[in-house]
């Protein structure tokens, strides 16, 4: 075994595609802190006050055994009201999440729909599952359509799972023709609002909220470790799958409870991110500034709508290089590579925070384009030696 680690390893370097891990420095533009709630005092002191208050600080178990509170039965009927549905209920992570609703809703002899670029948790969540899946090609409404209707009149369920923001690719799936397309086909609808939760709808409760679907969809996930800046993933829907999902989600079954007293955290991103308009809108106009600056460089940002802008290079070794030189200059940048994205789509992903100003927009535009044309000098001349 400590051969073939060995060459695996070995395999990773020689395709550019190995990772170590890494302490971000700079103006952070990888990280996923859209609100810059992480190092919000407001946050700090409601974790405090929230260790202070609670009996004990472990969960000691799941929720099934010794690990249920009345914080986590509190927050799970708040963080219902923020999404707009009639129960939620907490998962340790938006990865468990995923697993946990789409191993247990799905079964063998269903089919799911699963959109191209949706996340590892939602793929993985859909393999354990054992059902027929038909991947459809990144917000491809047409090819649904008829995967969908081809698939008509068949027994077992159809469900469609898609992303509401997507991570890497900061566009929006169509939740009102995906839901047209549902209902016409019998078949449930299932969003992942991870990059939405906070930043996107009203109020920031996502992007199904901003399209009056948060009740007609079978499920909304709303992840906390991300512009919540806080920890765990709610999976919101009606009361009975909020009991389908305590009876039979072996992610919620047999894991330990998250800590009472980050429900309290919890409860306060829930309110500093309801009142947080005007972060949200510097948000809009970084990200819309930011797509404008790299278009007139000529430099790819793909379908890119919101907050999450991916830079698109192609080569490994394109997005390592930009990278390298956006770290040099002050920027906290990461190169995304396959099998993250697809391949031959190697990117840097930038995720903005409203923490930035205009003026390092600009900056990071101007650094961007640089680090481009520095990597085509340096491969020009390459090719002559
Ligand atoms: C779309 C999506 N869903 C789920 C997750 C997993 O959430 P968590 O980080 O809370 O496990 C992520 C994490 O990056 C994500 O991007």
């Amino acid at each position: 075994m400590r051969e073939r680690i060995a060459h695996e390893l070995d395999v990773l370097a020689r395709q550019s595609q190995f990772r170590a891990l890494e302490i971000p420095k700079g103006i952070n533009l990888c990280s996923n802190d859209y609100l810059g709630l992480a190092s919000d005092p407001r946050l700090h002191q409601a974790l405090l006050e929230s260790i202070n208050r609670v009996h004990q600080v472990g969960s000691t178990g799941s929720r099934l055994l010794s690990g249920n509170s009345s914080e986590w039965e509190t927050i799970e009927r708040e963080f219902a009201e923020f999404a707009g549905t009639d129960a939620a209920l907490c998962f340790g992570s938006g990865y468990a999440a995923n697993i946990g609703l789409l191993s247990s809703l799905l079964k063998p002899g269903d089919i799911v729909f699963s959109d191209a670029l949706n996340h590892a948790s939602l793929i993985d969540g859909i393999r354990l599952s054992g059902a027929e899946k038909v991947i459809y090609p990144h917000r491809d409404l047409r090819f649904l359509e008829t995967a969908l209707r081809a698939r008509s009149g068949r027994p077992g369920a159809s469900v469609i799972v898609t992303e509401s923001v997507f991570s890497m690719e900061g566009d929006v799936a169509p939740i009102r023709d995906l839901l047209a397309l549902a209902k016409a086909n019998n078949a449930a609808l299932v969003v992942d609002e991870a990059h939405a939760t906070g930043v996107c709808g009203p109020h920031g409760r996502g992007i199904a909220a901003e399209e009056g679907a948060e009740r007609e969809v079978l499920a909304t996930v709303h992840t906390c470790g991300k512009a919540l800046a806080s920890a765990g993933a709610f999976v919101c829907g009606d009361v009975a799958l909020r009991d389908y999902l305590v009876n039979r989600a072996r992610t919620f079954l047999f894991s330990t409870a998250l800590p009472p007293y980050l429900a309290g955290q919890i409860r306060a991103a829930l309110e500093i991110v309801r009142g947080a308009d005007t972060e949200r809108s510097h948000l809009r106009e970084l990200a819309s500034n930011l797509r404008t600056k790299l278009k007139e460089e000529g430099i790819d940002c793909g379908t890119s709508s919101t907050h999450i802008i991916p830079v698109l290079l192609g080569s490994n070794e394109r997005a390592l290089h930009v990278a390298g030189e956006l770290q040099r200059g002050g920027f906290a940048a990461k190169a995304i590579r396959p099998p993250t994205v697809p391949r031959g789509t190697a990117r840097i992903r930038v995720s903005l925070t409203s923490k930035i100003s205009i003026e390092q927009v600009c900056q990071l535009a101007r650094a961007i384009s640089a680090a481009c044309q520095t990597f085509q000098t340096a491969s020009a001349g390459a090719v002559h030696v």
